[in-house]
C-alpha cells in the first residue's frame, strides 16, 4: 500500500513538473517574449531604461485583457553588456525556454552576436535601439524600429559642416564597437564629401579611463570639432580630460551618449557639446506626453531615448502578434513585417525592405547645468545622397536635411516633424 502511495505521488510530482516546463501543457497559455538587455557592466543604464521601458509597456498590454486573451509573460536576462553573453542568453531563450519572440538588444555588437541564433531558429527579433546596418543584414526574423547609423551619421556630419561651418574635425572612435566604427565611416565619408576634413583619429576602448596621449596628439592637429561615436560611460571622461587638456572645441557624437549618466561622469566638461537622439521628451504630441508622465509616475524620472525606443518596441511585436493571431514564429514575421505607420512615441514605424524604421533625428545641444535643448530637427527626406562604400546597405541611400535651425532657446517645429515645445530639459531629473 505504502509502495503503490509513493509511485502515485512521485507519478503526480512528475507530471506537475512537465506542466510546468516549456513545452509542458502550460506553453500555449502565454506570450512568452525573451528580454535580453545590459542589466549590469559597462552600459548597464542602456538595459535598465530598456527594461523599464518594456515592462510598463507589457503592464498596460496585460491590465486590457492581453493579447488576443493571452496574458504577455516577459522573460528578462541580464547579459552584462558583453556580446558572448548574450548569445548565450538568446541560445536559452530559443531552445529551452520557447519563446515567442525576442527584444533586445541596445548596443549593436550584441546585436550583431544575438541576432543570426534567432534566424536560424526562425523566432522574430526586435531590437528598439541598435542602429549598425549589420544588425538586420543577419536575416530577415531580425527588425529594427529606429533609424540606421549611416542617417545618423549623415545628419551628424552635416551638422558639423553646415550649421557649424567646421571645416576641420577629429574623431575619437572605439574600434572594437561596431556601432563606433560604423559611425566613423560614415561621418567621415559625409564630412569630408561637403568639403571637411579629417585631420586626425584617434582609438580607445570601452572601458579605458586614461585618453591623454589620444587627446594631446588630436589638440596638435587644430580640430575646429571632435567627433566622439561612442557610449555614455567613454564619452563622459573623453569630455573631462579633453577640457582639462585646454581642448575647448564642440564634442560631437551620436545616440549612444544618451544616459542621465552621461552629465553625472562629464559634468560641465559637456557644454556646448552635441548628440543625435531618438526623441525629446518635451514633444508637444499627446502621446508622447502621456508616456512620459506614466513613466514618471512610475519610475520617477524622465524617461531617455532607450526607455522610449524600447517601450515602442515592445508596443510593436504586442501588435504584431495580436495581428498575427497566433504564436507560431513565421506567423509572427510576417505580421511585424506588415508594420504600417505604428504609432509610437518616436515617431511612427514602418519597416522599410531591410525591416529597418525610417524616423526624424533631433540633435540635442547639451547646455550649462546639464540641460538638454533641441538644436536641430532633421528629417530623412529620401531623395539621394551618395553614401560611401562605408554604408554597409545601398539601399540605405538617403539624403539628410536639418528642417530647423533653430536656437535652442526657441527650437522651432518642423514641418512634418512634431514639435517641441519646451526644448530644455535637465539631463539628471
Ligand atoms: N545605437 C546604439 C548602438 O547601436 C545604441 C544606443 C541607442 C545607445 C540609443 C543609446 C541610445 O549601439
Amino acid at each position: 500500500m505504502k509502495r503503490i502511495l509513493l509511485s502515485l505521488l512521485i507519478t503526480v510530482s512528475l507530471l506537475t513538473a512537465f506542466a510546468c516546463q516549456p513545452g509542458g501543457s502550460g506553453v500555449g497559455d502565454k506570450v512568452r517574449v525573451g528580454v535580453f538587455m545590459s542589466l549590469t557592466g559597462s552600459t548597464a543604464n542602456f538595459g535598465i531604461s530598456s527594461v523599464n521601458g518594456i515592462k510598463m509597456a507589457a503592464d498596460e498590454v496585460n491590465t486590457a485583457g492581453g493579447i488576443n486573451g493571452k496574458q504577455v509573460e516577459l522573460l528578462v536576462q541580464d547579459d552584462r553588456s558583453d556580446a558572448s553573453e548574450a548569445a548565450t542568453i538568446v541560445t536559452k531563450f530559443v531552445t529551452q525556454d520557447q519563446v515567442h519572440a525576442i527584444l533586445g538588444e541596445v548596443a549593436s555588437s550584441r546585436s550583431i552576436a544575438a541576432a543570426p541564433i534567432a534566424q536560424n531558429a526562425k523566432i522574430p527579433m526586435l531590437t528598439p535601439s541598435s542602429t549598425n546596418p549589420e544588425v538586420t543584414m543577419k536575416g530577415d526574423f531580425i527588425f529594427r524600429s529606429c533609424f540606421i547609423d549611416p542617417v545618423q551619421g549623415a545628419a551628424i556630419a552635416q551638422f558639423a559642416a553646415r550649421t557649424l561651418g567646421a571645416k576641420r574635425a577629429a574623431i575619437m572612435v572605439d574600434r572594437k564597437n561596431d556601432y563606433s566604427t560604423g559611425l566613423e565611416k560614415v561621418i567621415n565619408e559625409v564630412f569630408t564629401r561637403m568639403g571637411g576634413q579629417i585631420v586626425a583619429t584617434q582609438s580607445f576602448q570601452e572601458g579605458d579611463q586614461d585618453f591623454n596621449a589620444q587627446l594631446t596628439s588630436l589638440k596638435g592637429s587644430s580640430p575646429e570639432v571632435i567627433f566622439v561615436p561612442g557610449y555614455y560611460n567613454d564619452v563622459g571622461l573623453i569630455a573631462k580630460q579633453a577640457r582639462d587638456r585646454g581642448i575647448t572645441v564642440p564634442l560631437i557624437g551620436g545616440d549612444g551618449w544618451d544616459s542621465a549618466q552621461l552629465y553625472a561622469i562629464g559634468g560641465s566638461a559637456l557644454n556646448g557639446s552635441y548628440f543625435t537622439n531618438h526623441y525629446s521628451p518635451y514633444d508637444t504630441d499627446p502621446k508622447v506626453q502621456k508616456f512620459v508622465n506614466d513613466y514618471k509616475g512610475r519610475y520617477n524620472t524622465v524617461p531617455d531615448a532607450l526607455a522610449a525606443t524600447a517601450y515602442d518596441a515592445a508596443h510593436i511585436m504586442f501588435d504584431a502578434i495580436k495581428r498575427a493571431n497566433s504564436l507560431d514564429g513565421t506567423a509572427i514575421r510576417n505580421a511585424l513585417a506588415a508594420t504600417n505607420g505604428f504609432p509610437g512615441v518616436t515617431g511612427a514605424v514602418t519597416f522599410n525592405e531591410n525591416r529597418d524604421a525610417v524616423k526624424p533625428i533631433v540633435m540635442i545641444e547639451i547646455k550649462d547645468g546639464g540641460t538638454y535643448a533641441v538644436r536641430e530637427r532633421v528629417q530623412v527626406d529620401g531623395a539621394a545622397m551618395p553614401m560611401a562604400s562605408s554604408s554597409a546597405s545601398p539601399a540605405a541611400s538617403t539624403s539628410v536635411s536639418p528642417t530647423a535651425a533653430s536656437t535652442p532657446a526657441a527650437a522651432t517645429p518642423a514641418a512634418g516633424v512634431k514639435a517641441s515645445p519646451s526644448p530644455t530639459r535637465s539631463a539628471t531629473p
